[in-house]
């Protein structure tokens, strides 16, 4: 039994071998942030501490738990497939990685193709409706697999500067797309320069929503990608001004640069579309998908591309390799996911949650202007801002006691990531907002007391 595996005498000791043999800096910062937390059992959206403390999981890892915790019909797919495959080896054409890469072409923003009355091939998917489109006329029409976001993060810049010729990537300031060779350079310099990563003369960062710096950026046409999160996470959901995202795919277009949409957290319905860079009128040359494409139950990770932006694959198809890339019951949970993400009713209720929200977070504010500043919200994607330069520090300890688990913004303390699932009931979204009105309250009180975080 896995119980006998993983068992501890206690909490104080498992912390205790925690910081002896994994990881003693983040170990003891979650001790410091009053978030002492060890995940055991784990159901829905609810998640329950090793000492019983029940949490409403409002992190779900950047949306890995989109669909909740062990989502019922993820596991029974998982299960069902591993009665017959395994990860598969990866460089055959295998039933899994091919079923998984029609449907996400036929799900991609600007897909040529619409799904028949009843749903696409033998999966029943839906039609996931739509997308605006873009200059891409065939659109997104290849897929590479990984097994996390970084790893996708590198295929998508390699094979931009396969199909470019060209090294230079721009990126945006705070910008995070992993830790991986690649996607670490072109993310925040705080995780590159640690490891000797950061190398400025390829990767060059650009400010958020400016368009001119960005034009300034790639006027010498000498880049080979800009690479865009649709709402950028870890710098706290800061929404792009109306056309701006549009804009860079025009300058992209007109300096002979491919764009490349980091959807690892906004994808999969979180803002309402399947891809909320649709909601922008853009079509990505590449889009880089993650976490929630996995159901929470086995890692695997999208790349979707142009044909031209996957040329390698027609001259080269083992110049990228991954033993666990697009293994076959990632595949499975993802075709799973896939399907549940694109049903009609999701869709709906994804809109009415987000509603909910709006009117919630709004009159919780209303109480306190000067400390709860401000709330950025594209669906279910929700960044609030507290007036307090780690202002969502002392709102993460206080929702935590009072059972609720959402996390800062690690590239900006003042602003609390909040992200429920898209399956989220009526009457948890209402728990929610009362758990969290109290919290804000209490934060509130521990920052004019002057308590030090
Ligand atoms: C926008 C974005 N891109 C890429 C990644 C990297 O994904 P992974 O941690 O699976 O490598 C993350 C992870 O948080 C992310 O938020």
């Amino acid at each position: 039994m896995a119980e006998e595996l993983i068992a501890f005498a206690s909490k104080q000791e498992m912390l205790a071998k925690s910081k002896q043999f994994w990881n003693p800096d983040k170990t003891q910062f979650w001790i410091d942030s009053g978030v002492p937390l060890v995940i055991d059992r784990r159901e829905g959206y609810y998640i329950y501490d090793v000492e019983g403390k029940r949490l409403i999981d409002v992190h779900l890892n950047g949306g890995t738990y989109n669909l909740g915790h062990r989502n019922p019909e993820v596991v029974a797919a998982v299960t069902a497939a591993m009665q017959r495959f395994d990860i598969g080896n990866h460089h055959f054409p295998s039933l899994a990685r091919t079923a998984l890469a029609e449907a996400l072409v036929k799900t991609a923003p600007g897909a040529p193709e619409r799904a028949p009355q009843g749903g696409f091939g033998g999966m029943g998917l839906p039609d996931p409706g739509g997308s605006p489109g873009g200059s891409s006329p065939r659109g997104l029409t290849k897929v590479m697999y990984g097994s996390g976001g970084g790893e996708a993060v590198d295929i998508a810049l390699k094979s931009a500067r396969h199909a470019t010729k060209k090294r230079r990537i721009v990126s945006v300031a705070k910008a995070y797309h992993g830790h991986t060779g690649l996607a670490v350079a072109a993310g925040d310099e705080r995780f590159a320069t640690l490891f000797l990563a950061d190398r400025p003369e390829e990767f060059s960062h650009v400010p958020f929503n400016d368009l001119a710096a960005m034009e300034a950026a790639l006027r010498g046409r000498d880049v080979a990608a800009v690479i865009m999160e649709t709402i950028p996470a870890t710098y706290g959901f800061p929404l792009p001004a109306p056309g701006y995202l549009a804009g860079v795919k025009k300058l992209c277009e007109r300096f002979g640069a491919l764009y490349i949409a980091d959807e690892v957290q906004t994808g999969l319905m979180r803002t309402g579309e399947l891809w909320a860079i649709s909601k922008h009128g853009v079509t990505p040359d590449i889009l880089v998908s993650g976490k929630g494409i996995s159901g929470g139950m086995y890692p695997v990770s999208v790349v979707l591309a142009t044909e031209s932006a996957a040329g390698w694959l027609t001259e080269d198809g083992f110049a990228h390799m991954s033993t666990f890339g697009g293994a076959e019951l990632g595949c499975v949970a993802a075709l799973k996911t896939l399907e549940i993400t694109c049903r009609p009713e999701v869709r709906s209720m994804v809109h009415y949650i987000a509603d909910v929200f709006t009117t919630g977070l709004s009159r919780i504010q209303a109480q306190y202007p000067d400390w709860f500043t401000g709330i950025r919200q594209d669906g279910l994607v929700m960044g609030l801002e507290f007036g307090h330069p780690q202002g969502a520090k002392f709102v993460m300890k206080r929702l935590y006691e009072n059972g609720v688990w959402a996390i800062f913004s690690t590239l900006d303390p003042g602003v609390l990531q909040y992200k429920p699932g898209i399956l989220l009931t009526p009457s948890l979204c209402e728990e929610l907002l009362e758990r969290t009105e109290v919290a804000i309250g209490k934060a509130r009180d521990d920052v004019a007391r002057g308590v030090r975080r």
